[in-house]
């Protein structure tokens, strides 16, 4: 044990060195350094990615939520790269990827394919794949209709198989905001008044209670949250806001199709999370031998409010 903690850390000073000396490193390099950059072609344009780490054991492939958050407030996920490669991604119509303002693009299946593109472009023949939100969505959605192949073990975060339950799950949380204030949401959205002062002050209460607790939030949070109010994708796919969801995923429904899942999985929520408990337990019963972690104190955005605690319980579900 000793000895490889010391091999690893010195791995990591030389790693150091060689980045340092090269700069700006394209994917070529990328199996001697810890961290590259490059672009994947992929249905409809060019996605961003970034691979983290070099070690021996199965590629995490991350999928962020939104759509259209981008890979920043997956960030403490690089602890994991100690042991193996973590790659981000931006998922087209956000973040450092194309965002062709072309509203047919933004689907379930062309973000299907895009998985697809991505792993043929990196290499990844063998993956643990982790969805976040609208990831965990795409995660199950690329499990049922690709049939996981190469996917070892799947995490699914703040995860829901079914929109129509989610949608539920967040009436009732909106409905239990004080002073009545889901209903007043409600009557502004009626009135059209989105843009008003109001009605984003309302929704910043509700995201400071169900999106992510880490009040004020941190830069990464700052910057899915830009990355989200830019993004094609979230104003086709999801709506103006998380819990106004005319988008067209809006009856995205999988839960009778769970079954086709027969990996380990994990799923994680956060005891505030705007996708409620129901939804996750749902997918907990329907995935035999799967795990459910509730994480107290935290919302939607677990891995950026504990993130050490986040980590170390991935990090024992992937060993
Ligand atoms: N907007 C959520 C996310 O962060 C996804 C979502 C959509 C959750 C609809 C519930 C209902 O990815």
């Amino acid at each position: 044990m000793y000895q490889q903690i010391t091999r690893r850390a010195t791995l990591r000073a030389l790693i150091g060195a060689s980045v340092a000396a090269f700069g700006n490193l394209n994917a070529r390099a990328a199996s001697v350094v810890p961290e590259a950059t490059g672009y994947a072609d992929v249905p409809g344009g060019k996605v961003w990615w970034m691979r983290v780490g070099l070690g021996p054991k199965t590629p995490l492939l991350l999928l962020h939520g939104g759509p259209g958050a981008g890979h920043n407030y997956l960030l403490s996920m690089k602890a994991l790269a100690d042991e193996r490669p973590v790659i981000f991604y931006d998922q087209l119509g956000c973040g450092r990827s194309d965002a062709p303002e072309n509203d047919s693009l933004y689907t379930i299946p062309r973000s299907v394919e895009e998985v697809d593109a991505v792993r043929r472009a990196l290499g990844l023949d063998r993956i643990v794949l982790f969805g976040s939100s609208w990831g965990s969505m795409l995660a199950i959605e690329y499990f049922v209709t690709r049939g996981g192949l190469g996917v070892e073990k799947l995490v699914l975060s703040g995860a829901l198989a079914s929109i129509p339950q989610a949608v539920a799950g967040m009436r009732r949380l909106l409905e239990a905001l004080p002073n009545g204030g889901g209903a007043r949401l409600r009557t502004l959205e009626a009135q059209g008044q989105l843009q008003t002062d109001e009605y984003q002050s309302l929704v910043q209460s509700f995201y400071e209670k169900h999106l992510c607790r880490a009040v004020p939030w941190p830069p990464d949070v700052l910057a899915t949250v830009d990355n989200i109010s830019k993004s094609p994708a979230y104003r086709v796919m999801n709506g103006p806001n998380e819990f106004t969801i005319i988008g067209n995923i809006k009856d995205w429904e999988r839960r009778s199709d769970l079954g086709a899942i027969r990996v380990p999985t994990l799923i994680t929520t956060g005891q505030y999370d705007e996708v409620t408990l129901d939804c996750a337990q749902t997918i907990m019963e329907a995935i035999p031998g799967s795990q459910l972690l509730i994480f107290e104190g935290c919302s939607h955005m677990t891995m950026v409010e504990k993130p050490v605690e986040y980590v170390r319980a991935l990090r024992a579900f992937i060993a």
